[in-house]
């Protein structure tokens, strides 16, 4: 099983509805059993709450359900865990990055090389769609490079 882990700011916007597009696609292509997935924030602000009403409004309309994700901040343990980890922006790389130890198991990388999934927390409808237009190419493009074992 891969263990792959979305991180954002929050984990209430970006990372959920990453979380939420991978297992969708996952189960589509019959392989939701070959992963562990899971998402957190860099902050903890919002730990303990549901993803945000227009991030679940926002997949919803796409057919996908974040409901049971629950917020959470990025732990120590989660390096050692997790194969993969995903920053949403570089931001969160650096943060990631900053904060990994030296027997990290997880390789951290982008969740789209090069591209920034911007934040939509102070932003419209158009954001969170921008934003999950970007997720379901990032999660789609990751699935495929897990599936064909390319790290
Ligand atoms: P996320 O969005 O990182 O995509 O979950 C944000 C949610 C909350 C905050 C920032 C970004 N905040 O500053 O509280």
């Amino acid at each position: 099983m891969i263990q792959i882990l979305f991180v954002c700011t929050g984990n209430i916007c970006r990372s959920p509805t990453a979380e939420g597009v991978f297992r969708h696609m996952a189960r589509e292509a019959g392989l939701e059993s070959a992963f562990f997935i899971d998402s957190a924030g860099t902050g903890a602000h919002h730990a303990g709450e549901g993803p945000d009403p227009r991030a679940v409004r926002t997949a919803r309309k796409h057919g996908v359900s974040l409901d049971g994700i629950i917020a959470r901040g990025l732990e120590a343990g989660d390096f050692l865990k997790f194969d993969h980890i995903y920053a949403m922006d570089c931001g969160h790389l650096r943060e990631i990055t900053r904060r990994a130890p030296k027997d990290a198991r997880a390789a951290v990388s982008m969740f789209i090389e090069g591209t920034d999934v911007p934040d939509p927390w102070y932003g419209g409808e158009q954001d969170f769609e921008h934003a999950y237009a970007l997720i379901s190419r990032g999660a789609r493009d990751i699935l495929e490079k897990l599936k064909e074992g390319r790290p």
